[in-house]
């Protein structure tokens, strides 16, 4: 089944709230939350404050995706906020199955994220421990950017590793660069800018047909 979880990344702050509501009523699957730093990233979103203060807009997942260094350190924190789902990046952080299994031991679900130069074969000890991969189609740290094609071929060789894991792509999905990933063996996918950029209910639907 295709899930889609659109990026507020790309939402109005302005209104963030009305935001969350919009695109819950839109027919999204998961609410996709960047987190950045300007250290593992060259850009700074919002922490734990702005996705508490969020959390009662909707009921959907809140997939959280740490682009921070060290993020064991904000775990409890993200935790405390709401998130459901906490994705750290295989890069970020030295002891990746420590990080898993502090996820884990609070009842949320973990995903690790490689970024696009990242071999597939960092996930091999530590797959079988996780509820999702993340696949990150663009270098992490801003919304709009290119699609990069080497991705399909990470997406099957994830696939290959493990038939049943949900496996994400991130970074400029639209309507045409949804299609391969399918075919590849994806089946999450984060939407910023394609789904902020028209009818939120409409861009969701042409990613799942
Ligand atoms: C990039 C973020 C993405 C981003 C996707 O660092 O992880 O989630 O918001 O935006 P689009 O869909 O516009 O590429
Ligand atoms: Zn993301």
């Amino acid at each position: 089944m295709i899930k889609i979880a659109p990026s507020i990344l790309s939402a109005d702050f302005s209104k963030l709230g009305e935001e969350i509501t919009s695109i819950t009523e839109a027919g999204a699957d998961m609410i996709h939350i960047d987190v950045m730093d300007g250290m593992f990233v060259p850009n700074i979103s919002f922490g734990p404050v702005v996705i508490k203060s969020i959390r009662d807009k909707s009921n959907l997942c809140f997939d959280v995706h740490l682009m921070i260094e060290n993020p064991e350190r904000y775990i409890d924190e993200f935790v405390k906020a709401g998130a459901d789902l906490i994705t750290v990046h295989a890069e970020s952080t030295t002891h990746l199955h420590r990080t898993i299994q502090q996820i884990k031991a609070h009842g949320v679900k973990a995903a690790v994220s490689l970024n696009p130069a990242t071999s597939v074969e960092s996930l091999k000890y530590i797959i079988d421990e996780l509820d999702m991969v993340l696949l990150m189609s663009v270098n992490p740290g801003f919304g709009g950017q290119k699609f990069i094609p080497s991705t399909l071929e990470k997406i099957k060789e994830v696939r290959s590793m493990n038939a049943n894991i949900d496996i994400q792509v991130d970074g400029g999905i639209t309507d045409k660069t949804v299609k391969g990933c399918i075919e590849a063996g994806a089946n999450v996918f984060v939407a910023g800018s394609y789904v902020f950029s028209g009818n939120y209910k409409e861009r969701i639907e042409s990613l799942k047909k």
